[in-house]
């Protein structure tokens, strides 16, 4: 199963808003528009304005009808925004040369420009949200946009900290990543003008969906496939991030085991040293643990829908929260 396949209720949802998304890319600046034009050439997998739609639906239980500048649509595009605007800065932060499998901003242009065109992006995300003339939505969102900055510069803070514990990394990514995921289901019920119980649900089903993303997406850059998810391997340690699988072998493994990697972490970065540490940490269950672990919080997630009435939303939803757990890329 993959994420097109799931996201087949709202399949022509997601088709206006890659129109609509296009043309709030629009711009009279040539460099904007070429940066753009590099931007939806390689386009994400719609994960979070998919939950906005899904949530929605999930709450009205009617064809998903848009009338142009609908404030559904106006979320999506919103978070999307946001979220690239995050990716275009953080690409800055971990000095990435590829995302989504081609060149990134900042390495194909540069720093000042990545950094610059995501201050674009924010600013037209806050241009859609005031026209959705919604208070609550503009809360909802700017909660999280606050939120995931203050998980990056935490996550920037703990850099190298390799006696990061788990209940901080989980505190982290939280904020770094769940509270999007939480903004984009919650807005969708709250357009939906859900009841409030529902609302919560929907919310914590984000919530806890945000953490099985994270956990795998950072799992994957321990044995992922390059050629799948479109970023090469160990650069989260190379930037110093110290995420579960290490964070439990640390933990778990003995002193002798412990040491040897702690002496391998002292050196500069190196591939050798790399593969000597993933070897440690299979050997030690740490990536059985990730996994375990953002299995745990995929089950939250489905838990989270059980009162919602069924529909083909509620369907995708469930099988989002097992994609995003099996997924390789
Ligand atoms: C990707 O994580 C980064 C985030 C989820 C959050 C980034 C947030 C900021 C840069 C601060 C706020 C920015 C704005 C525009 C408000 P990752 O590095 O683990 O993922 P990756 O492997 O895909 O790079
Ligand atoms: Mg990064």
């Amino acid at each position: 199963m993959d994420h097109n396949s799931i996201f087949s209720p709202i399949k022509e949802d997601l088709a206006l808003f890659d129109r609509k998304l296009k043309e709030n890319l629009n711009c009279d600046s040539k460099l904007i528009s070429e940066v753009a034009g590099h931007l939806v050439n390689r386009k994400g997998k719609r994960l979070r304005p998919a939950m906005v739609f899904l949530s929605y639906g999930a709450c009205v239980n009617s064809k998903i009808k848009f009338l142009g500048r609908s404030a559904v649509m106006n979320v999506a595009l919103a978070i999307e925004l946001i979220h690239t605007a995050t990716l275009l800065h953080d690409d800055v932060i971990d000095q990435s040369k590829v995302r989504r499998g081609q060149v990134s901003v900042n390495h194909k242009w540069n720093n000042m420009i990545s950094v610059l065109m995501g201050d674009f992006l924010l600013a037209k995300a806050l241009r859609l949200m005031v026209e959705t003339n919604s208070t609550i939505l503009l809360f909802i969102i700017s909660g999280a946009t606050e939120n995931l900055s203050i998980g990056e510069m935490n996550e920037v803070q703990e850099s190298c900290n390799f006696d990061l514990d788990e209940e901080t990394y989980l505190e982290i990514i939280s904020e770094k990543t769940a509270s999007l995921f939480t903004a984009s289901c919650e807005s969708g019920a709250t357009v939906a003008q859900a009841d409030k119980k529902v609302q919560k649900k929907l919310k914590e089903y984000g919530q806890n969906l945000g953490m099985a993303f994270q956990i795998i997406d950072d799992l994957l850059d321990w044995v992922g496939e390059a050629k799948k998810t479109g970023k090469g391997r160990g650069n989260d340690l190379r930037e110093g991030k110290v995420t579960l699988p290490l964070i439990y072998t640390l933990r778990e493994s003995d002193s002798r085991t412990r040491n040897k990697i702690l002496k391998l972490l002292k050196n500069d970065f190196n591939q050798k040293d790399f593969d000597k540490i993933l070897s440690l940490i299979k050997d030690n269950g740490g990536v059985e643990y990730a996994r375990r672990k953002a299995q745990i919080f995929g089950k939250r997630a489905l838990g989270c829908l059980s009162e919602l009435r069924d529909s083909e939303y509620k369907k995708a939803l469930q099988d989002l929260a097992r994609f995003v757990i099996e997924r390789e890329k």
